[in-house]
């Protein structure tokens, strides 16, 4: 298996699950990780671990709440100042179901409808907002960790004051993952810099299932296997603007592939994070 030593990779929602495997199985290949969370104290514990886990001691800890857009920008701006150059970011960190029968609308500190920021907003403002040193890096890579569940947007109620139920909220900003993927990646076409999207595995061991499904299908490691063959497999190297349901390129809801809805998404992107166009109003 080829060396990650020269390799900078930044991980969101690093501190459980399948991003804390996945930093243990990257920072193991020697790879400098980035880990980002959302609790200090549970940041550095995860670091400790990931250290004694991997025996790679470049590691380095990031703490926002992607419920808030303040937070996201003031760890990019912190990410930035330390690091010139990331060849891998993986939009990782997300927020289920939540417990099974919850049906109160839950809105971030941005009054924006949690789950639709903390699963796609906030990783649409950190992107853009760390583009200049992934494309510094390239050939480099960004992996949108979405989900074989997906739920078509409607333009009309995004945030969902309508007929709120937390399940479709997680799978309508699953389903904008990929449409930024989509778009993304043909905005990036010939820099060097890649973007997919990717369903790890179904039904894994995480809080996030247990909360929602009560039980599970399959282990965090084989969502770290899918995760680490679109990262670095020769085979995936130069595909781009792909949603990949484990190791299998495949097809996402068909909203993804209208052109005109992606539009409207990433209109309203820019508008809700304040920039124009991929820069800072
Ligand atoms: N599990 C599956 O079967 C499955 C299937 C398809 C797709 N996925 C996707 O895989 C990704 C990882 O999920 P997982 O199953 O590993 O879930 P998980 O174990 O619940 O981990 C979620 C991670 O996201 C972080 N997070 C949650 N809310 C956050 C917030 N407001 N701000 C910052 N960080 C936040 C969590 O932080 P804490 O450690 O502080 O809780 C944790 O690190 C998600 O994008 C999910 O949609 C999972």
């Amino acid at each position: 298996m080829k060396t990650l030593a020269d390799k900078v990779i930044l991980i969101t929602g690093a501190t459980d699950g399948l991003g804390k495997q996945a930093a243990v199985r990257f920072a193991s290949r020697g790879a400098t990780l980035l880990l980002h969370g959302r609790n200090e104290s549970k940041g550095k514990e995860t670091l400790a671990e990931l250290k004694q886990a991997s025996g790679n001691d470049k590691v380095e800890y990031f703490n926002a709440n992607l419920a808030s857009l303040d937070e996201v920008r003031a760890m990019a701006g912190s990410v930035l100042s330390k690091h010139t150059r990331l060849h891998l970011l993986i939009n990782n960190a997300g927020l289920g179901g939540g417990p099974k029968g919850s049906s109160k609308r839950e809105l971030s500190r941005d009054g924006i409808e949690l789950r639709f920021q903390v699963n796609y907003l906030s990783h649409f403002l950190l992107t853009y907002s760390l583009l200049p040193i992934i494309k510094s890096a390239a050939p480099s890579k960004i992996i949108n960790v979405s989900s074989i569940g997906q739920h078509e947007l409607d333009f009309s109620d995004i945030m969902l004051e309508r007929n709120y139920e937390s399940f479709r909220a997680y799978r309508q900003s699953k389903l904008a993952q990929v449409m930024f993927t989509i778009d993304l990646a043909s905005e990036l076409r010939g820099t060097g810099v890649v973007v997919n999207a990717l369903h790890p595995a179904t039904l894994m061991n995480t809080n996030m299932v247990y909360e929602f499904f009560g039980s599970t299908m399959s282990s965090v490691e084989e969502g770290v296997d899918a995760l680490e063959y679109v990262a670095t497999s020769e085979e995936a190297a130069n595909v781009t603007g792909e949603y990949f349901d484990q190791k299998r390129r495949s097809k996402a809801n068909p909203q993804a592939y209208d052109a005109e809805a992606r539009g409207k998404l990433r209109e309203m992107s820019f508008r809700l994070v304040g920039m124009a166009n991929g820069s800072a109003d």
